[in-house]
């Protein structure tokens, strides 16, 4: 409502009075800081004349999905135009024989995996969180967490239809050969806006949960690719309090392996579980005690599964857990309860990516910190519902993707790369800042000096980038900036982000 006032405003009065845009957790959340109009486009040709028509009065472009993302980094700091792409949602040419389906760039994971189980096919591993576009995921890299499987989005793509910054549609078939379709794999947004989207699909399979709890030496001291690399898709959750970890893995099973409709839910939360959590949360603004016993609770739920039967909307108990792929995968919210955030469970976040074959180490080293933080009688905790996610990604070659090999940095990215993503929760009392605020700030600066890593491209904060850059691929960054002239030649696109990583200079 008050964008939409904003934005009638600005149009009648000709004035471009600029506004904040939000991320999924709202208001006090900005991903953007200098928006004078958001439009809710309803084709793919009305976003051509939008961007046309922006371009044209010298103002800044910037797609907008569902906005999850966690910091202020989808625009320029200067007067940006978004265009939504909620409504751009089509899905067409669904072909299971040959393999594929064109989507739109609006296009949910939920959308689409809804359309394809009910024509007996799923997109396979490229799948995260469900009320995300495919345009918004695969313009940041996004992926899901897999050593044997492609984990990124992309992985799945086998076209795309890019908006570029003429107003003129490019269609980039996937080609590890040509310039434009590295650069269009993970682009940031910085070529333009993903339209179409032609994706790979596979016949429907249903799937197996399983979780088991490990000791934290098992997992710091062992075969951690082993552990990862044999499944669909695996991860491990950490709670550092708890010395802890889950490991939870999946993969395909014959149908008839059972009857069982397992839906899973991550995020969703009773009112009465988030009313209790904030209030236990934000009291851990200024002490550790609240923050160790909130982890302690936190740990003890997330040994049970988090599903529910699909159909009775009745907790499941024993792992493992069977049902369709992307129920099982992904799943989304449980009938008549909201995702954590609805509720003021706000968050930060830092996602880093590692060569799996320095897993140890880097885990090692974070347990330092830990420790040196107690040490200090502040001890950390897992301040998320899920604790410390940890994630896998089989290499994928692009030029500014997370597990991308072959740079510069000399080290084997070629097996694949583990991320380590630490959300914590956002006090919403006084300057919104942690308990241990400075410990969560040494710890990145510490990864990103220490490790050849690489930030994930919506979990991070500007400065994060900025200290980041020093270990991507000069020469990977001067293919993408090559293309991104070509595409883009005025910059409307422009992004905090590609600032940062030298794409403007
Ligand atoms: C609860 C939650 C769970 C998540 N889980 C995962 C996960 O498992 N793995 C993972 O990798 N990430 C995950 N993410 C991050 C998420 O995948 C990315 O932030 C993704 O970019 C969000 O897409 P969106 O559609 O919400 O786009 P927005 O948040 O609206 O936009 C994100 C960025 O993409 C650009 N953009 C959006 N649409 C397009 C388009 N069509 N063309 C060009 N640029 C575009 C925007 O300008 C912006 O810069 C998660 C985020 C949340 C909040
Ligand atoms: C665009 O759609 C969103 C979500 O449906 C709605 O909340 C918003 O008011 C709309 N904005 C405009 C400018 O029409
Ligand atoms: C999906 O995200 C949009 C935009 O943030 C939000 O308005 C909507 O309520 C979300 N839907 C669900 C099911 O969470
Ligand atoms: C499932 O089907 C296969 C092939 O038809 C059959 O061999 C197997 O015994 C069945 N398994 C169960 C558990 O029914």
């Amino acid at each position: 409502m008050l964008l939409s006032l904003s934005a009638l405003a600005s149009v009648l009065l000709g004035t471009a009075s600029a506004f904040e845009y939000y991320t999924f957790d709202g208001p006090g959340s900005p991903s953007c800081h200098n928006v004078v109009e958001v439009h809710n486009a309803t084709s793919v040709d009305e976003m051509v004349d939008l961007v046309k028509d922006a371009s044209s009065r010298g103002l800044q472009v910037r797609a907008g999905g569902r906005g999850h993302m966690w910091y202020d980094t989808q625009c320029s700091d200067d007067k940006t135009v978004i265009i939504r792409t909620e409504f751009v949602n089509g899905i067409s040419d669904f072909d299971l024989d040959g393999g594929s389906v064109v989507v739109e760039g609006g296009v949910t994971f939920f959308q689409l995996a809804e359309y394809l189980h009910e024509r007996g096919a799923n997109i396979g591993t490229g799948l995260v969180n469900w009320n995300i576009t495919l345009g918004g995921s695969i313009a940041m890299g996004a992926h899901r967490t897999s050593l044997r499987e492609d984990a990124v989005v992309v992985g799945g793509v086998l076209a795309l239809d890019i908006i570029d910054g003429n107003g003129d549609i490019r269609h980039i078939e996937r080609d590890e050969s040509n310039d434009d379709w590295l650069a269009a794999s993970t682009s940031l947004g910085l070529l333009g806006i993903i339209a179409r989207i032609k994706m790979q699909i596979f016949p429907e399979t249903k799937v197996y949960a399983m979780q088991t709890t490990l000791e934290e030496n098992d997992v710091l001291n062992g075969d951690i690719y082993k552990l990862i690399s044999p499944y669909l898709t695996a991860n491990f959750w950490w709670w550092p309090s708890q010395h802890k970890f889950h490991w939870r893995t999946y993969d395909i099973v014959p149908t008839n392996t059972s009857s069982q409709q397992g839906f899973q839910s991550t995020f969703s939360v009773t009112a009465l579980e988030a009313g209790a959590a904030v209030v236990l949360l934000n009291s851990g603004k200024i002490s550790s005690i609240p923050n160790l016993a909130a982890e302690a609770i936190f740990f003890g739920l997330w040994e049970k599964p988090n599903f529910h039967d699909k159909v009775t909307d009745e907790a499941i108990t024993e792992w493992p857990v069977y049902g369709w792929n992307y129920d099982v995968l992904i799943g989304g919210l449980y009938p008549g309860q909201k995702p954590e955030w609805e509720y003021g469970l706000k968050g930060y976040t830092l996602e880093l990516a590692f060569p799996v074959t320095r897993a140890n180490e880097v885990l090692k080293r974070i347990r330092a910190l830990f420790d040196a933080e107690a040490a200090k009688w502040m001890p950390m905790a897992a301040t998320y519902r899920s604790g410390i996610n940890i994630k896998f990604g089989k290499a994928h070659f692009d030029l500014l993707g997370q597990v991308t090999t072959g740079t510069a940095d000399k080290q084997d990215w070629s097996k694949g790369a583990i991320m380590f993503d630490f959300p914590s929760f956002r006090p919403s009392l006084g300057d919104q800042k942690r308990y241990n605020e400075a410990f969560y700030i040494n710890l990145a600066n510490t990864l990103v000096d220490e490790f050849p890593c690489r930030p994930h491209w919506t979990k991070n904060t500007r400065d994060v980038f900025k200290r980041s850059v020093k270990n991507l691929d000069p020469s990977y960054l001067a293919r993408f900036k090559a293309v991104r002239q070509k595409f883009d030649p005025k910059g409307i696109y422009r992004s905090v982000v590609g600032e940062i990583i030298g794409m403007y200079d």
